[in-house]
């Protein structure tokens, strides 16, 4: 049978849309069983319905506390039976709930190379800006496994991408997601078949 994968956005979604797409060749042999956001209107949203892929729009402020927030997200991912939980531009903490359900099985993407450029705040444009600002020659994509803090957990691969002379937030965002778009599937795949274990 195949692995079930989920995938958690808040925005544009290319990289959820790079798994599904995988997911249909033969580098990702997973099943995507649904697109799980946290902001109604986005991108992603309609890339999930164009893709023919379910989608649910669970948003914080529906809730009174974070454990309801957290069971509702838990209820969802649970009736899509997702083996595998992967954020792309998630941009909400995971709760304890969701984290204690999904054991080293929940993947989250960062545009630099962390330890560096992480935590809270640190998403979009705002990590290139600061990557530039502090002089970088180099940044990356980090794929590591999420705990409770922020791009904390375990790193499971990172690649570099150099930082050119006359790179703008932009045009650094540009060519490193289109670098993360290939290799987020090929990481998923590894981890599915058991090439990269979690734990
Ligand atoms: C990606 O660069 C990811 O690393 C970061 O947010 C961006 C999301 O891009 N966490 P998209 O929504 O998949 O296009």
């Amino acid at each position: 049978m195949k692995a079930k994968i989920a995938v958690l956005a808040s925005g544009d979604g290319s990289n959820f849309e790079s798994i599904v797409r995988a997911s249909r060749s033969d580098i990702l042999p997973a099943e995507i069983v649904g697109l799980l956001v946290n902001r109604p209107g986005i991108e992603a949203l309609r890339r999930a319905q164009r893709l023919g892929i379910p989608a649910a729009v669970i948003i914080p402020k529906n809730f009174r506390t974070r454990e309801e927030w957290d069971r509702a997200m838990v209820k969802q991912l649970q009736a899509w039976q997702a083996d595998w939980v992967a954020l792309a531009g998630y941009l909400a903490l995971i709760g304890p709930e969701v984290l204690k359900s999904f054991p080293h099985r929940l993947i989250n993407s960062h545009p630099a190379l962390l330890p560096k450029f992480g935590g809270p705040g640190m998403y979009g444009n705002k990590v290139h800006q600061a990557v530039i600002d502090a002089g970088e020659c180099e940044t990356g994509v980090t794929f590591h496994l999420v705990d409770e803090v922020y791009d904390h957990g375990r790193a499971l691969m990172q690649e570099k991408i150099p930082v050119l002379a006359n790179d703008t937030p932009e045009s650094l965002a540009t060519r490193l997601k289109a670098r993360e778009n290939e290799l987020y599937p090929r990481i998923l795949a590894d981890l599915v078949t058991g090439k990269i274990t979690t734990g």
